[in-house]
């Protein structure tokens, strides 16, 4: 499935059929280092904790970009077994590195919409600052594939940028509306509710640097 549509033009997305990590490919290598200063590993924790991650729960995220959070996953969980899984290889083969030797862990090429994996083997879907980098029908193919994974009473767990985020927030969330992206992501408890699942905002807050930051848990009803 293509990312063309009226969110993403050609000149966003580039050569692939997918909106690298940190907008360009040139930009992966800094990345991490974004990251850290805009405060990301904080939210992962909170996402972390949030998933309640249970000895032999099967976990995959969706996007897991170069890592960070899967790695955070397996730490705080170490008798789980955690897929990382983006379609951009580049970020894959630096989450690689950073993860070696991590027992239980382990990344695959793929897309959010379209999964290689049969219905209903995961116990938790993870998904961290990755939905607002989808245009609205992927989004929404996006949480039927996440629903269609999870055994029922499973949960999808999202971190994202959204809630009130508007242009008056920050420099970074002004970016991000410019190219539709967060403004796309306001549609989420609509997107979640139509893929089937039961879901709470756990926390909607302003973030000083990323604009409004929202948790959704989701949980495909048994
Ligand atoms: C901002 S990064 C977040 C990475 C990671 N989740 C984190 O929190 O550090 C967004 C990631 O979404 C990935 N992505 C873009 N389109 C995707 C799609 N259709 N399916 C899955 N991942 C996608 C990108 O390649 C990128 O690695």
């Amino acid at each position: 499935m293509g990312l063309m549509s009226e969110n993403h033009p050609h000149s966003v997305l580039g050569r692939h059929d997918y909106l690298p990590a940190a907008g360009h490919d040139l930009l992966l290598p800094a990345f991490d280092l974004i990251s850290r200063v805009v405060g990301t590993p904080a939210l992962h924790d909170r996402l972390i904790e949030q998933a309640e991650l249970e000895p032999g729960h099967r976990v995959i995220e969706i996007g897991c970009g170069t890592g960070n959070l899967v790695i955070k996953a397996i730490r705080a969980q170490p008798r789980a077994d955690v897929i990382g899984s983006d379609p951009d290889p580049r970020a894959l083969a630096r989450a690689e590195r950073k993860a070696k030797g991590s027992a239980g862990l382990r990344f695959e090429h793929g897309y959010a919409q379209n999964l290689p994996h049969p219905d209903g083997g995961f116990d938790r879907v993870l998904s961290a600052l990755m939905l607002h980098h989808l245009p609205t029908d992927i989004k929404a193919a996006a949480l039927t594939e996440a629903l269609r994974v999870l055994r029922p009473g499973g949960r999808l767990e999202i971190l994202d940028i959204g809630g009130d985020t508007t242009r008056a927030n920050t420099f970074l969330s002004r970016q991000m509306l410019r190219n539709g992206h967060v403004k796309a992501n306001l549609a989420l408890p609509r997107l979640l509710e139509s893929a089937g699942f039961d879901h709470t905002l756990v926390s909607s807050e302003p973030h000083p640097r990323m604009g409004h930051i929202v948790y959704y848990q989701a949980v495909r009803p048994a």
